[in-house]
């Protein structure tokens, strides 16, 4: 099994040098002692190819003690940059792009960001890709002008022709999070478009979009299926993103809503319910607890949940509204089995899980995704 040169610095991959099948043995022990005890678990479902498979990468760049450019990916909880040449969970053509700009930067002189004086330029760059072929590249810069954007944007397009759209996102606050509010289309549309399960999705730069294309189809596949829905049904898909699921599922039901806390997914999520010609879904721009208690005090008939929070899990006001609405089934998609377990804890007293089919989106990560089905008491 080959060995990332930088693994150990990174921090990215807590399982480099571990053989695939054991690192899917690893995570099914885990899911096992988290999730037993309240039903059996499946297999695990892992990929046959497990690398290469990011479609999404943020690179962040620094001055070294000599003022050379250096690029990479921080140390977990330090501003320190471990440089990188190539990532071996990346799309390969992401790692070449990113090699290709940082020679770009390199010729222009572009100036690199000081956090601490809040002076220069180029801070971190965010690509992203689809299965389409499409690239977006977002330049995340801390001052609002970028010298020689002409030339640099020229030379992007010219050493990489796959990149379809270039957006500039300024960030200029002292934060550890990548992006900043404002996204500018410096070239193309300012989005790129994906197939997913037969639909096309449009990606922004700041939406969630799930980063394993291969496996997202598996766990979308697993959450539909396990919710057995119906040309009758009624069904939320909460905390919902740019609609993936609710859009994946709607040709199964009668009517979906979605919702979701970011404006900006929102936005993707409407837009991608009209470029697939679906008329049964709504999104909803909101707080997914606030949202919940609202259809609850207005006695909503839902008669399915699929949820899929962020790693912190749901929350008290989320859950208990959705059990007084008293939906037949819900579907967990869990990214942290720590909180799912913590949710089970609360939903169990009012459903019972049928059952739990982990899924492996990050080899090489000790992360893992599950898929939870509970029906009504
Ligand atoms: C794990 S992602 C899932 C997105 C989508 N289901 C998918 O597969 O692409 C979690 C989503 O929840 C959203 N979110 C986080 N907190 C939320 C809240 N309190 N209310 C609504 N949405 C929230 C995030 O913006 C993110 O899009």
């Amino acid at each position: 099994m080959m060995k990332c040169p930088v693994h150990k610095y990174c921090g990215g991959c807590q399982y480099q040098g571990i053989p695939y099948a054991e690192q899917l043995k690893i995570k099914q022990e885990s899911e096992e002692k988290l999730l037993s005890s309240f039903h059996n678990v499946k297999p695990i479902i892992g990929m046959e190819d497990p690398l290469y498979y990011r479609n999404k990468v943020q690179i962040s760049f620094a001055y070294d003690e000599h003022h050379n450019i250096i690029s990479g990916f921080y140390v977990p909880s330090t501003h320190t940059i471990v440089p990188v040449d190539e990532c071996m969970i990346t799309d390969e053509s992401i790692n070449k792009i990113i090699g290709s700009i940082k020679k770009i930067v390199k010729k222009y002189h572009i100036s690199i960001f000081d956090e601490r004086a809040s002076k220069g330029c180029l801070r971190h760059i965010l690509i992203r890709s689809a299965n389409t072929k499409e690239y977006m590249v977002v330049l995340v810069t801390g001052s609002v002008t970028i010298p020689k954007i002409d030339l640099l944007i020229k030379d992007i397009l010219k050493y990489n022709p796959e990149v379809k759209t270039i957006i500039q996102n300024i960030n200029n606050w002292r934060t550890s999070a990548v992006l900043g509010s404002k996204n500018t289309t410096l070239y193309g549309k300012g989005y790129i478009t994906d197939e997913l399960c037969g639909l096309k999705f449009r990606i922004s730069p700041s939406s969630f979009y799930q980063v394993n294309k291969r496996q997202t189809e598996v766990l979308y596949n697993e959450a539909i299926k396990a919710a057995k829905l119906n040309k009758n049904e009624v069904l939320i898909d909460a905390y919902c993103g740019t609609g993936t699921i609710g859009l994946c599922a709607a040709a199964h039901v009668k009517k979906v809503y979605g919702v979701e806390s970011n404006r900006s997914a929102v936005k993707d999520a409407n837009i991608n319910m009209k470029i697939n010609d679906i008329t049964n879904a709504e999104f909803i721009c909101e707080d997914a607890g606030k949202y919940m208690e609202y259809l609850a005090k207005n006695k909503t008939h839902i008669d399915a949940v699929i949820m899929d929070p962020p790693r912190g899990g749901s929350d008290i006001r989320f859950m208990s509204s959705m059990v007084k609405m008293k939906p037949d089934k819900i579907v967990y998609v869990s990214c942290n089995p720590a909180t799912l377990k913590r949710d089970l804890n609360y939903l169990n007293k009012f459903y019972t899980v049928k059952s739990i089919q982990p899924v492996d989106m990050f080899p090489f990560t000790s992360h893992v995704e599950t898929v939870c089905l509970l029906l009504i008491k």
